[in-house]
């Protein structure tokens, strides 16, 4: 695919090495570029020089220029050169149809060493993998490969498209701030200390969710930015410690218009700069409930089936104490039907067995269906009936494996969930030109937290509730659905946003269920809540994944093959070695004391 946005510059005058074609043939060029390859061929040299928009070859005679042709002899692999020369046709035989310049060489007549360069510790043109760590270690390097600004590029042309499709529609960008105060919203900050007021610490921002509801109370009815948020939290292949978000707010708005509005943006994205064709139009929508009961998941993959069923039913009456028991105590059974894999060998079935047991089931009930009876490893503790009440209640047809799994509902779902994305793995069924977009809606607003014994919020605290759940926010919060939408891609939570609360004694009692005292949430949240009492309009809004989104359309396993300077999987930037110790006249400046046993030179262990 060719982004429409990777303009080679030729058009404004500046030749590049992917400019010359055959109507060049004849030109005198000038190119300038890196060595991406050199071979001396006895009498002549031949050099390809690269850039980002191509390959040139270069042709270096002794017959035609002899000097030059010397001084090409001692060109090495990603020297930056200056060539000048004429553009002629390649003998019959040595064209190459899949490199655009192809049927061309430059025959050099004049050549400038611009930079030497030391051996890189990989080659560029290299496409087997390359330890991670050296490549983030010498990014830069890294950059010059081919993928990697392929992804480069495809990130700019997605952003430039949200940008223009969004100012198209009447929203403004505005900036806000980095350095604010340190809010609760789920994750961690990081902090920022200050010179000017030692003892004191702003806080990077998680995301700019408290000041785009301020601009909505401002009166700025339709607001973006390209925001970087901060969080301190655990990595994962999905997550950085800084991101970046398309960040939405609109006034005078429902659940709907969002989503509208973010499926609009989203086609045409998938279609202008993906070759993905897109599952579904509209794009499916599925209560968070629903979303649970048939993927055992709140961001589904839809690009396959394989949904989980309820066969709690065919087991009310059993004797086989481990269903039994789970189903006296509230838990459920619920199985998988996987087409055709009947015949799973012992060693797949343990391996799946160990998916579930990781996402915390105790063991995975296998039940390999043929035409005249049913094998499993536990028919001997299930009567006939049971098991063919539960095959026919699933549809399993003769060929078919149906893998179970019984206990608490929470960990049936963690753990189907976790057998389908392997088994859609496994068999192949998630197809990565398609790309099926669902919203997943009504989330509950509160969960229980055990650890500190108080309901927080699913989300985000500003999230609203439906009206008609509100006379349950103080007799069974949990039961209380929010205004919550997340949009979801081929199983990754591309973005996620609500309908807020913009009457202060909603938002209050909300903060009042989180265990939040007046004082609490005047020092918190002092200032939102102040501003809702000054007019403020009905809102809400969405926040995307940037990163994630293009990882997505990249076909990439990790947000950072599309970040240009990634911190690493621990969040450890490997190239400029941060974070990092500070000297003790800083820290003094600060106001900053460091626990002895914290004084660990972290870098000098990491390098080893
Ligand atoms: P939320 O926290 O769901 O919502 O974030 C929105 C989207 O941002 C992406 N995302 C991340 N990407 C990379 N690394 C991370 N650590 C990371 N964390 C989140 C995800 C996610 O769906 N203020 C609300 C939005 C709102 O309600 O308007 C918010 O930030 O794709």
């Amino acid at each position: 695919m060719t982004i429409p946005h990777d303009v080679d510059p030729s058009a404004t005058g500046r030749m590049t090495c992917g400019t010359l074609r055959h109507e060049n043939i004849g030109e005198e060029v000038v190119l300038r570029g890196w060595v991406n390859r050199r071979r001396d061929l006895g009498g002549v040299i031949f050099i390809d020089l690269r850039d980002r928009y191509g390959l040139t070859q270069i042709v270096f005679n002794p017959e035609i220029a002899p000097a030059v042709h010397e001084a090409a002899s001692g060109v090495r692999a990603e020297y930056v050169l200056a060539v000048r020369g004429i553009v002629r046709e390649r003998p019959e035989g040595t064209r190459n149809p899949k490199l655009a310049t192809g049927d061309i060489e430059v025959e050099a007549h004049g050549l400038q060493v611009l930079n030497e360069a030391q051996t890189p510790p990989f080659e560029i043109t290299q496409t087997a993998d390359i330890d991670e760590s050296v490549r983030l270690r010498h990014r830069y390097l890294d950059l010059r490969r081919k993928r990697l600004q392929e992804n480069m590029v495809l990130r700019h042309a997605i952003v430039r498209a949200m940008r223009e499709h969004l100012s198209d529609r009447g929203f403004i960008e505005v900036e806000t701030p980095t350095l604010i105060k340190s809010t609760p919203e789920g994750a961690r900050d990081f902090l920022v200390p200050s010179s000017s007021f030692a003892g004191n610490f702003y806080a990077l921002p998680q995301s700019p969710q408290q000041m785009k509801q301020l601009l909505m109370v401002a009166g700025l009815d339709r607001y973006f930015q390209i925001a970087r948020c901060f969080r301190d939290e655990p990595q994962r292949a999905d997550r950085q410690p800084e991101f970046t978000q398309l960040d939405i707010e609109m006034s005078f708005v429902q659940e709907s218009d969002l989503m509208r509005l973010m499926e609009d943006l989203y086609l045409e994205l998938t279609e202008r700069y993906s070759n993905k064709r897109i599952m579904t139009t509209p794009f499916p929508r599925l209560t968070y409930r629903e979303a649970m009961d048939r993927f055992g998941n709140d961001r589904p993959d839809l690009r396959f089936g394989l949904e989980l069923k309820d066969v709690s039913d065919a087991f009310l009456q059993t004797q086989f104490q481990a269903f039994a028991q789970t189903l006296a105590t509230g838990g459920q059974v619920k199985a998988i039907v996987v087409p055709g894999c009947a015949g799973f060998s012992r060693r797949e079935i343990d391996e799946l067995t160990e998916v579930t047991k990781r996402a915390g089931a105790r063991g995975l009930a296998t039940f390999a269906v043929e035409a005249s009876q049913t094998r499993s490893p536990i028919a001997k503790f299930l009567s006939e009936d049971e098991i063919a009440a539960m095959t026919s209640g699933i549809s399993a047809q003769p060929g078919d494996m149906v893998m179970a799994v019984a206990d608490e509902p929470a960990v049936v779902a963690r753990a189907l969930s976790a057998l389908r994305d392997n088994l859609g793995q496994r068999l192949n069924l998630a197809d990565p030109d398609v790309l099926a977009y669902c919203w997943v809606y009504e989330f509950p607003l509160l969960e229980w937290k055990n650890e500190e014994s108080r309901w927080d919020a699913t989300h985000n605290p500003f999230s609203g509730f439906l009206e008609e759940d509100a006379h349950f926010l103080e007799s069974d919060p949990g039961r209380v659905r929010a205004k919550q939408y997340d949009l979801v891609g081929n199983g990754h939570e591309l973005g996620g946003g609500s309908i807020r609360n913009h009457r202060r004694v909603d938002q209050q009692r909300v903060f009042t269920l989180m265990g939040y005292t007046a004082e609490d949430t005047n020092v918190r949240f002092g200032a939102l809540l102040e501003a809702l009492d000054y007019g403020a309009p009905p809102h809400g809004g969405i926040a995307m994944g940037i990163d994630r989104y293009v990882m997505v359309m990249a076909n990439e396993d990790t947000i950072r093959e599309v970040i240009a300077f990634p911190k690493n999987q621990r969040g450890l930037d490997l190239m400029f070695e941060a974070p990092d110790s500070v000297g003790l006249d800083q820290l003094g400046d600060l106001g900053i004391s460091i626990e002895p046993e914290l004084r660990v030179q972290l870098w000098n262990t990491e390098r080893q």
